[in-house]
Parts: structure tokens; sequence; C-alpha cells
């Protein structure tokens, strides 16, 4: 810090200020003796002015206080401006930080598009349950349109979030600290519209509802590859259970989130499924007869049908 003292020393080192033997408070009051009549209306000026800065900055802290408020109730609205900008806009799908609005991250996406090659040959359709916004199923699609292996993907969500129940029972046992508004800001006429933008309502069929309504309706088909991305231990084991009958033979079954336990323990974040693991683990130890190979990739784990 600089004191007054070195300010003083400095100040009267320039040329025109004069009485250099003087401290800082004779100096000043020899200001005050020579500014006369003004010197009150120039203490005055300062007053005023300091009375200003100090309101402006608590008069600056309340706004930034509900300009916060202002940008959260912003956020929340955005999902709809949001969908409403992508469906007007929809090559802005295809930008590196949207990426048609997947959830997964790259790596788990790349191991993906590596199961569905390795179960080209194989008939069937490929099963995704817990699409939100679809974003995995149409990268999916996209890469075997490049492959030339185009077949149907049916995308199964309640497009409005998880089952309370169930989301209420896993928060229960400190499996998940998921909000209740987690993965709502999806609808079943969102997707649809987007699938019409890209093109691709021929090939992606979104399925609206409860697994339990919806699945054993749509498993009743040979299915080649099933990805399982539901987050939650009951609903991850009915699918898996509903599906393994029809999963064709060499058939593949992908789960996300078996290794939520281990970014589980770090907390980074409100959204961790520990039910995954568990869930998994169960189905492979009740089904390992069956199973030809399982195990956990870097980001998915699948399991693999004799
Ligand atoms: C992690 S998100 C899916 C993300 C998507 N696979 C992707 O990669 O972009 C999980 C989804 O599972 C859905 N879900 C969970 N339990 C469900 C149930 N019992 N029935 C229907 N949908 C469910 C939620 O609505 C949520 O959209």
């Amino acid at each position: 810090m600089v004191s007054f003292a070195t300010i003083n020393e400095v100040m009267v080192q320039l040329p025109g200020l004069e009485g250099p033997e003087l401290t800082l408070a004779e100096r000043l009051g020899q200001a005050w003796q020579d500014a006369g009549g003004m010197a009150w209306l120039l203490a005055l000026c300062v007053l005023v002015g300091f009375v200003v800065i100090v309101w402006k900055f608590f008069d600056l802290m309340a706004k930034s206080g509900s300009t916060r408020k202002t940008v959260a109730q912003a956020v929340r609205l955005m999902p709809r401006q949001r969908n409403r900008l992508l469906l007007m806009c929809p090559v802005l799908y295809r930008l590196r930080f949207v990426r048609y609005e997947s959830n997964l991250e790259e790596i788990g996406l790349r191991e993906l598009y590596e199961l569905a090659d390795r179960v080209a040959s194989l008939p069937g359709v490929i099963i995704e349950c817990g699409s939100s916004r679809l974003g995995s199923a149409i990268l999916l699609a996209r890469h075997l349109e490049r492959r030339g292996r185009l077949r149907p993907i049916f995308a199964l969500d309640s497009f409005a979030g998880f089952r309370r129940d169930e989301l209420d029972r896993e928060r229960a046992l400190g499996l998940t600290e998921a909000s209740d508004d987690a993965f709502t800001s999806t609808s079943f006429e969102y997707v649809v519209a987007k699938l019409r933008k890209l093109k691709l309502a021929d090939t992606i069929f979104p399925v609206e509802g409860f697994f339990e309504d919806t699945l054993p309706a749509v498993a009743d088909r040979e299915v080649a590859l099933a990805f399982v991305d539901c987050d939650l231990g009951d609903s991850l084991r009915f699918c898996a259970e509903t599906i393994w009958p029809r999963l064709a033979s060499g058939g593949i079954m992908a789960f996300d989130d078996y290794t939520a336990w281990i970014v589980g323990e770090k907390r980074p974040s409100l959204e961790f499924f520990l039910g995954v693991k568990p869930a998994v683990d169960a189905f492979v130890a009740d089904n390992l007869e069956n199973i030809a190979d399982h195990g956990l990739m870097r980001r998915l784990y699948y399991v693999k049908k004799r």
C-alpha cells in the first residue's frame, strides 16, 4: 500500500507545488485557507460526491440482485424459446455445442456407433429407452445413414421427465438428487416437429409414455440393439427384462450412467444416478447363462446376447 507520506513526498516533487517541507495535513490546512470563502462549498461538493458514490454502489448491488433473478427467470423460460429457435433454424442443431441436443458425451456417442456397427449384420430394430430430445437417436441415425445401414429406431420416453414415484423412491435412498423438473424441457410435439425438420420422421419413431405402458408393444419385434438410458434403477430393470427375450442372438444392450457411481462420489452435479450400476449388475447376474460377453467400455456398459 502507498502511504499518505509517500504521496506527499511525490507531490512535493511536482513543479509548481510549494512548501516541500510541509506535511500532508499542513498542506491540506493551507489549501483550506487558500480556498477562503469557497472552502465550505468545496467541502460540501466532496461530501455530496462521496454520498453519491456510496449510494450508487448500493443501488448497483441491488440491481445486480434483480438482474440475477431476471436472468434465472429467462433461463427457465428459455427451453421453449430455444425449441422455437432451433425449429426455425434447424441448421443450428449441427453446431458443435448443440450436437442435436444429445445428452451423451462424445465418447459415449462413439461407443454407441461402435456397438451399432457390431450388430450391423443382424436383423431387427434399434430401441432407445430414454430419449429426451432425441439427440443421441438422431446422431445414431446419421451415423447409420453414413454407413448405408439405416434401420428403424424406436425412441421411447415420457417426454415429460421421470415417474414421480420412482424418482421420489430413488431420492429417498440417496441414489439421486435429480429435481422434479429434470428432463421436462422436451415434449412429444417438439420431437415430432424436430424429426420432420431434420427429415428423419421415416427413420426415428418417438413413442410417448412411461415404459411400462409403451415398451411391451414396441419390443414385440426383433431387436438388434437396445440403448437403455433412463437413469433410474427400476425403469432400467424393466426395460432390460422386457427387451431381453426379443434381442436377436448376438444383439447388444447398452446402458449409460453405469459409471455414475464414480462421478457420484465426487458429487459434481445434482444429477448423478447411483441406481444404475446395481440395476445393471443385477440384470447381468440374473441372465449370465444367456450372455456371450459384457463389460464396461469407457462410458457405456454393454451386454451381448448369446
Ligand atoms: C438421460 S435422459 C435420455 C437422454 C438421451 N438418451 C440422450 O442421449 O440424449 C433420460 C430420459 O429417460 C426418461 N425416463 C426415465 N424413466 C422413464 C420411464 N419410466 N418412462 C419413460 N421415460 C422415462 C426421462 O424422461 C428422460 O428424458
